[in-house]
């Protein structure tokens, strides 16, 4: 069964990142999962282009920058230089998701589209077959440590129906609220990149715990 598990160092210990993110890749993350937040489309603010760029150097495995933010054209080159794999932007904040994935791509690397809880999954339908990921939002954007969503489960069946259907080979990822208690009913949902960040970096052992969200997605789906 392909899991791949992507810590998000929003609820890192800031002042010591590198080690943190030595822990987690011990410790089998697949994904450091990057929280781009501007203050407008979320109520909070983060990091940008230059907090990237130091992560790249000292990341093992490849950087997954999701971003929170109003108008991501103007930002996708700087994200791209600083060292991102892939990056996500919000359906919400794009009339022209169109060209802004093809954007994304143009640049050399994954596409995905982030969905908040409140948004159909029919606002996917005309893009589905060009995205390489589609990241599904379990809470409301903005902050760490919130309360899952119970309804994304049924939401992620009916992204992995939509991809099917429309030919696609998107991954699906889901970040909010991800613990050992959901991890495995989501990865049976379709879902195959798990982000987490309290369940991970709000534990004393963030290695430990890398280890135990996939042993909890596998162990739990029967695989
Ligand atoms: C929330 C961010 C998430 C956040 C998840 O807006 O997109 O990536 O770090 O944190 P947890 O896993 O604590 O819900
Ligand atoms: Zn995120």
């Amino acid at each position: 069964m392909n899991v791949r598990i992507a810590p998000s160092i929003l609820s890192a210990d800031f002042a010591k990142l590198g080690a943190e993110i030595a822990a987690v890749e011990r410790g089998g993350a697949d994904l450091i999962h990057v929280d781009v937040m501007d203050g407008h489309f979320v109520p909070n603010l983060t990091i940008g282009p230059a907090v990237v760029r130091s992560i790249k150097k000292v990341a093992k495995v490849p950087l997954d920058v999701h971003l929170m933010i109003e108008e991501p054209d103007r930002y996708l080159d700087a994200f791209v230089e600083a060292g991102a794999s892939m990056i996500s932007v919000h359906v919400e904040v794009l009339p022209h998701l169109h060209r802004t994935i093809q954007a994304i791509k143009a640049l050399g690397v994954k596409a995905s589209v982030a969905i908040n809880p409140s948004t159909p999954v029919v606002a996917l339908e005309e893009v589905a077959a060009d995205l390489d990921n589609v990241l599904v939002m379990s809470v409301n954007p903005g902050f760490g440590g919130q309360t899952f969503i119970p309804r994304s489960e049924s939401k992620i069946r009916a992204i992995h129906a939509l991809l099917a259907r429309e030919g696609s080979r998107a991954s699906i990822e889901v970040d909010g609220g991800v613990d050992r208690s959901n991890a495995a009913r989501l990865i049976e949902a379709g879902a195959t990149i798990l982000v987490a960040g309290s369940a991970i970096f709000g534990t004393p052992d963030p290695e430990h715990a890398t280890q135990e969200l996939r042993a909890a997605a596998l162990a739990k789906a029967g695989v």
